[in-house]
């Protein structure tokens, strides 16, 4: 246990913040470069934290070196796109092959609809689906989609929900936010979100909803909320989208499978690209038969890179042949027993700290559980995240600034436990200060 029983809180984060700015001179001397030319040496928010982010150099398997040579157990896993790992030999010889063919064929290619009949199999809101570039895309597209079949104006979405750069609706909204005309609600609550679908039913197009809140906190959607949604959207003809970018790896079939509920449509992304750009849109056959070109007045959807053959190369290998349903069982078991073990650990050291999340995507809280709605996070103490951060950092864990990780197919019992030992001397050695905050 290393001595910081006697620190204040401002103390310990300063003293640890200087240890990270020691140990990381080529980090940081990147990003006083590229404040040259990217705005704050940024180019994707979520990447930057103070007093600079960490950079990476290479991955290899489930762990990251950084530019200084330090290695990491990747729990970022991308955001959870990187389910495969970084070197998974599968996804490379599928990319190798492809590349090897020539990559911007500008034709239908051999390998698109290998990943769309895939992805019709395995998720069962997909009857049809159309290929696009990023989950923020397939989200744009699903919205403007149920817009035009519903030919009503408004979205319903939930505070605290995060659907893309552009359709994020946490603290309020983003002012760069597409200009849908919306709804809000609050997730979990069925009594709010069924009255205020009835107030607006005949002017809403869709209701968009992820079945676990990733980006607001992993936290779970409570099936009875999501059932009595799928009914209301049901009995108003509204179009109910399910944001599955995430929460698809959460289980063979996707958290709907779980649920045992089948929205409209549905949105995927991330790690369904097999870790190269991808989005996806889809649904039933009445809404998405509306883009088939052969139909008078279809709907026409662009986009250069919609089947970009690395990535449908890429998908179509790891859905077959690396992310099988048995994959998905596993991931997700072990992510699950470490949510207990860390839940335990808190419980044991009487901590205000918390783990929410399934399978084997989690956010851990410095905030006394349970954690049902983004309410229940709103005493929670993100300078705590920032110091669990870089004490992670330290020893050896790679882990979002927000707390949010994610487990990949590469780790093994031995990696996850690890990172668990790495929290645990994390709490033992604050567990004082931890205890007072
Ligand atoms: C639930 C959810 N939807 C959509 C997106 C947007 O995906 P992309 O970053 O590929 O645009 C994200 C990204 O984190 C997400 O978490």
């Amino acid at each position: 246990m290393r001595a910081v029983r006697n620190l204040d809180f401002d103390t310990a984060l300063k003293e640890a913040e200087q240890r990270y700015v020691r140990a990381n001179g080529r980090s940081q001397a990147r990003h006083e470069k590229a404040k040259g030319s990217l705005p704050g040496g940024n180019t994707r928010a979520v990447l930057y934290y103070p007093p600079f982010p960490v950079a990476l150099d290479r991955g290899e398997g489930c762990h990251v070196w950084d530019l200084d040579g330090k290695r990491y157990a990747d729990f970022v896993c991308e955001y959870s796109a990187g389910l495969y790992g970084h070197t998974d030999p599968v996804i490379r010889e599928a990319v190798i092959e492809a590349l090897g063919k020539g990559i911007v064929l500008g034709a239908p290619n051999r390998y698109e609809a290998q990943l769309s009949e895939l992805l019709v199999q395995r998720f069962p809101a997909l009857d049809l689906v159309r290929f696009c570039n990023s989950g923020t895309e397939a989200n744009i597209m699903a919205l403007s989609t149920a817009r035009a079949v519903t030919g009503r104006p408004k979205i319903m979405v939930f505070r605290e929900g995060y659907h893309g750069g552009v359709l994020t609706y946490a603290h309020g909204g983003s002012v760069l936010n597409v200009p849908f005309p919306l709804v809000f609600a609050d997730y979990n609550d069925i009594d709010g979100t069924i009255a205020a679908i009835r107030k607006h039913k005949d002017e809403l197009a869709a209701v968009i909803i992820e079945p676990m809140m990733a980006g607001g906190g992993c936290i779970p959607g409570d099936p009875a909320f999501m059932s009595a949604l799928r009914d209301e959207t049901e009995r108003h003809g509204i179009v109910l989208i399910f944001d599955e970018v995430v929460t698809s790896r959460l289980s063979p079939r996707g958290l709907q499978g779980v649920l045992g509920i089948t929205p409209d449509m549905m949105s995927i992304g991330k790690y369904l690209g097999g870790g190269l750009s991808f989005g996806a849109f889809g649904g039933a056959v009445r809404i998405m038969e509306r883009f088939d070109p052969t139909k008078p007045n279809a709907f026409s959807h662009g986009g250069t890179f919609n089947n970009a053959v690395l990535t449908m190369a890429a998908g179509a290998a790891g859905l077959s042949r690396v992310f099988t349903p048995e994959a998905a069982l596993v991931l997700n078991k072990r992510g699950d027993r470490l949510r207990t073990r860390l839940q335990k650990s808190i419980a044991a050291r009487d901590v205000p700290m918390t783990v929410v999340g399934v399978g084997s995507v989690m956010n851990i809280h410095f905030v006394r559980g349970p954690v049902r709605t983004p309410k229940d996070l709103e005493g929670a103490r993100p300078n705590w995240l920032k110091l669990l951060q870089l004490e992670l950092l330290q020893r050896g864990q790679y882990m979002t600034s927000r707390g949010m990780l994610a487990l990949s197919l590469p780790m093994t019992d031995q990696v996850v436990d690890e990172f668990a030992a790495a929290v645990e001397g994390f709490i033992d050695d604050y567990a004082d200060l931890l205890r007072a905050a």
